[in-house]
């Protein structure tokens, strides 16, 4: 079967399982659920080439959580309408995050444009007669900080922060995405207005409004309600303390009525080699190294590495140590040794670099056309 009639019928499956759940029909429902989770494992399976491949997959998840849920609690738990506070906050993550500026290795330029369009903003809007850029793209590979300075900003100017994230919107506000984009900014717009500011982060923002031949779950409302939102926050008399950061791992998915909106648009690029020895050395702080363990080397061959990469080295080389004492002396008793660098260097040879040249080339590409800071 072709792959737009495959995404048709998870549409329709889709369609049926949210409706019935809606009606409380639960067996209906957990059939449908489970039908349109198994079909969009299908659809990847048969084209693992699918830029929304991995938003399938986190789709059939949910939809699989959500029958099983159906299963243990029967009716208890109930979606739609009438339980908008449930509705929205399922799916908006309100936290208070805990990452500190001096958390993100370097970023400097980055941290910048964001005390300059936000912090100060934040702290004193009386400063800012002509306002201030509402939206703030941040873009750049995969695993470099997007998340991560996005949740230190909130932290800095202790904002409430919402976590959108594109691919439950998708799969949960089935039907009715755009309503509860409008929700979203409503609520949104309710806590600003009381004085606090308020960062709306949308992760994976491309999942959410790029440019795709077939769409499952009405992708192209969704996109025009935010639209719609983001020109509201512009127009408005009053200054709301409302920011809203997007990230994307491909800005290149983004159409120019979109990426109009993100009035700043800033590169998060892969760690270079300064930044990588910084990296090592925050991630290995809390470790005890051996003597052998050359930092400065670590940097130079991990080229082409991403910040998270990095961390996860540090961690699995710090692992391997710990597995070898448990594994030799039961690890009730003594300490584990050092890591030395021979650990690392295993680790490294089995972990690739996951950002290439091409990539980058692509990312410096979109940056000379669109960038914006
Ligand atoms: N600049 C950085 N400094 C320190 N740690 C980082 C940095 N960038 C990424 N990390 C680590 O990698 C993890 C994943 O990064 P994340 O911000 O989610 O990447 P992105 O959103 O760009 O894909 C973070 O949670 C953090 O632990
Ligand atoms: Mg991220």
């Amino acid at each position: 079967m072709a792959i737009q009639r495959l995404e048709e019928l998870a549409r329709k499956y889709a369609f049926k399982a949210v409706e019935a759940d809606r009606r409380g029909n639960v067996e209906e429902a957990i059939k449908y659920y489970n039908r349109v989770a198994d079909l969009l494992v299908k659809i990847v399976k048969l084209h693992p080439e699918l830029p929304l491949k991995d938003t399938y997959l986190e789709m059939s998840r949910s939809y699989r959580r959500r029958a099983d849920e159906l299963k243990k609690h029967g009716l208890s738990v109930t979606i739609g309408e009438e339980h908008d506070q449930y509705s929205i906050d399922e799916f908006i993550l309100v936290e208070k995050p805990s990452v500190k500026w001096s958390d993100v290795a370097d970023l400097e330029e980055a941290k910048e444009e964001i005390k300059k369009a936000i912090v100060y903003p934040a702290k004193r809007p009386d400063l800012f007669p002509l306002g201030w850029p509402r939206g703030i793209l941040l873009y750049g590979p995969p695993g470099c900080g997007k998340t991560y300075l996005a949740s230190a900003v909130a932290t800095e100017i202790d904002a409430v922060f919402f976590i959108v994230d594109a691919a439950s919107i998708m799969s949960k506000w089935l039907g009715e995405a755009e309503k509860n984009v409008a929700k979203l900014f409503k609520r949104a717009r309710e806590i600003a207005k009381s004085g606090k500011p308020v960062i709306i982060f949308i992760d994976e923002l491309d999942s959410l409004l790029g440019r795709y031949a077939s769409e499952i779950g009405g992708e192209v409302r969704v996109r025009n309600q935010f639209l719609k939102e983001m020109d509201g926050l512009q127009d408005k008399g009053k200054k709301l303390l409302l920011f809203v950061i997007g990230a994307t791992n491909k800005p290149w998915n983004l159409d120019e009525a979109f990426i109009r909106r993100f009035e700043k648009r800033i590169y998060i690029p892969p760690p270079d080699y300064k930044t990588r020895i910084e990296l090592f050395k925050m991630y290995t702080k809390k470790l005890k190294l051996d003597p052998s363990v050359d930092l400065k080397e670590l940097a130079t061959l991990t080229e082409g590495y991403s910040s998270s990469d990095i961390e996860v080295i540090c961690r699995e080389a710090h692992e391997k140590v710990i597995k070898e004492f448990f594994e030799e002396t039961g690890g009730l008793y003594g300490e584990p040794r050092a890591v030395t660098m021979e650990d690392f260097l295993e680790i490294l040879k089995k972990r690739r670099p996951s950002i290439n040249k091409n990539i980058i080339k692509a990312f410096e590409e979109w940056a000379r056309r669109f960038g914006a800071v």
